[in-house]
C-alpha cells in the first residue's frame, strides 16, 4: 500500500514571523515525521482585531524569507487569496481537495486549542485533521492533556507536545521594533532586513538617525550607503552656510537616493501608490524615478512628512525651478559628496562655496549637456531650472 503523505497546516497571523514558529515547524516535523508543513498566513483572523495587523503581501514575503532555508517548510496563500474571514474548517477542506491522498495535521495554539469548540464546524475539523498544539506557558500542559480527552471522546486526533516555552511572540518583538530597540535574535536575518526594507512596525512619530540608517543598509549596497552619508554630511554643510534648515539638510541628503538600488517596477507601483502624476519625460527616463519614488517612500512609508524635505528628494536629480534653498543644497551635495571624483568636480566644489546658483549652473549644464550627448531626453524641470538661473544672470547684466 501506498504510504499516505503527511501534511501539516500552520496557520496564524504571522506578524510578523519569528524563531520560534520556526522551530515548533521543526519540532512537528520531526516528531509527526511530516513531509510538508504549510505555513497559512491568515487574511483577517476572525480572533483578532485589525488594528497592528499589516498587510497580508508583507507577511507572506516575511514567511517566504523564513522559510527558505527549510526544505520541508512552504508558505501557501490560499486564506489569503480567499479573501475576508478566515475558517480553518474551509482551509482543510481546500487542503483536502489539494492532497487527497494526504493525512493531514493542524498545528495551533494553546488557547485556540482550548476553544476549539466554538469554531466553525468543530466536528469537521476533526474529521479532516489531527490536531496539534503546544503549552502556551509552563503550567498549561495538563490542562491541554485534559482538554485533549474531551476531544478523543468525541472522535478527534490530537498531539500535545510538552515543548518548552520560547518567550518569544510577535506582540513583543512589534513592540522593541516600534521602540527601536533590537530584534535580530528574535527573526531571521532576511525578515529583519524585510521589516528595515519596508519600514514596518516602526513609530513614525520619531526622528531617529539610526534606526535610518539600518533602512539605508537594508535597501543599498556599501557604496551608496557611503554616498548617501557623504551628500547628508555635505548638505548640511552647504545648509549651515547659505541659511537653510541645517537637520532637513541631514535627512533629505540621507534619504536622497533611498530607493536607488530599488527595481524599476518596485519604484513605479510606489510612485503609483502616492499618485504622484509623471511629466512624458519622467514616464520614459527610469533614472528619474528613483527621485520620485524616494521622495514618495519617505512621505508616505516613513511618514516624514515635510514638503521641503519631499521636494528636495523629487527634484534631487532633475532640479525645477523655483527650488528652495535646501532643494538647492541637496541638488549640489549630491555633485560634491566626498567620494566624488569626476572631472569637474574640484570646480564644482569651488563654485558651490561661492555661490549657490553658479554651481548650480554648473552642474545643470553638466547633467543637460551629458543627456543631450547620449542622445536622452531633457526633463523639462532641469531645463525650467536652467533657463530660470541663467536668465536671472543675463538680466543683472544687462541692467
Ligand atoms: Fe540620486
Ligand atoms: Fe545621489
Amino acid at each position: 500500500m501506498k504510504q499516505q503523505k503527511k501534511i501539516a497546516m500552520f496557520g496564524g497571523s504571522f506578524n510578523p514571523i519569528h524563531n520560534a514558529h520556526i522551530n515548533l515547524a521543526s519540532v512537528f516535523i520531526k516528531k509527526l515525521k511530516l513531509d510538508k508543513l504549510l505555513l497559512i498566513p491568515a487574511a483577517a483572523p476572525p480572533h483578532k482585531s485589525d488594528s497592528e495587523m499589516i498587510g497580508a503581501d508583507h507577511r507572506i514575503n516575511m514567511c517566504r524569507l523564513a522559510a527558505e532555508e527549510h526544505k520541508k517548510i512552504d508558505v501557501s496563500d490560499i486564506e489569503i487569496r480567499r479573501q475576508g474571514k478566515s475558517y480553518t474548517v474551509d482551509t482543510l477542506r481546500q487542503l483536502h481537495e489539494q492532497y487527497p491522498d494526504s493525512e493531514l495535521y493542524l498545528i495551533t495554539g494553546a488557547d485556540m486549542f482550548m476553544t476549539l469548540l466554538d469554531w466553525k464546524e468543530p466536528q469537521t475539523i476533526f474529521s479532516l485533521a489531527t490536531i496539534c498544539t503546544v503549552p502556551r506557558n509552563d503550567d498549561d500542559y495538563e490542562i491541554l492533556k485534559e482538554k485533549e480527552k474531551q476531544y478523543s471522546e468525541m472522535g478527534a486526533k490530537t498531539v500535545v507536545l510538552d515543548v518548552k516555552k520560547s518567550g518569544i511572540s510577535s506582540t513583543k518583538i512589534r513592540h522593541l521594533i516600534f521602540s527601536d530597540e533590537s530584534f535580530s535574535k528574535y527573526v531571521d536575518e532576511k525578515v529583519e532586513k524585510y521589516i528595515y526594507a519596508n519600514y514596518l512596525y516602526m513609530d513614525t512619530s520619531t526622528v531617529n538617525y539610526e534606526r535610518f540608517d539600518k533602512v539605508l543598509k537594508s535597501r543599498m549596497g556599501e557604496k551608496r550607503y557611503i554616498h548617501s552619508q557623504n551628500v547628508a554630511a555635505e548638505a548640511q554643510r552647504l545648509a549651515k552656510k547659505y541659511g537653510a534648515d541645517v537637520k532637513k539638510a541631514k535627512l533629505a541628503g540621507m534619504l536622497h537616493d533611498i530607493t536607488k538600488e530599488t527595481p524599476g517596477s518596485e519604484q513605479l507601483a510606489i510612485i503609483e501608490n502616492s499618485a504622484i502624476a509623471l511629466n512624458n519625460v519622467e514616464i520614459l527616463s527610469p533614472k528619474l524615478w528613483h527621485a520620485i519614488a524616494g521622495a514618495a517612500f519617505v512621505r508616505d512609508i516613513m511618514k516624514i512628512d515635510d514638503e521641503d524635505v519631499f521636494n528636495s528628494i523629487r527634484y534631487h536629480t532633475s532640479g525645477r525651478a523655483k527650488m528652495s534653498l535646501l532643494e538647492k543644497c541637496v541638488f549640489i551635495a549630491d555633485f560634491i559628496g566626498a567620494e566624488r571624483n569626476y572631472d569637474g568636480v574640484d570646480e564644482m566644489r569651488a563654485l558651490a562655496n561661492k555661490s549657490l546658483e553658479e554651481a548650480m549652473e554648473y552642474g545643470l549644464s553638466f547633467s543637460i549637456a551629458d543627456l543631450a550627448k547620449r542622445k536622452l531626453a531633457i526633463d523639462p524641470n532641469s531645463l525650467a531650472c536652467y533657463n530660470e538661473i541663467v536668465l536671472k544672470a543675463l538680466a543683472s547684466k544687462n541692467r
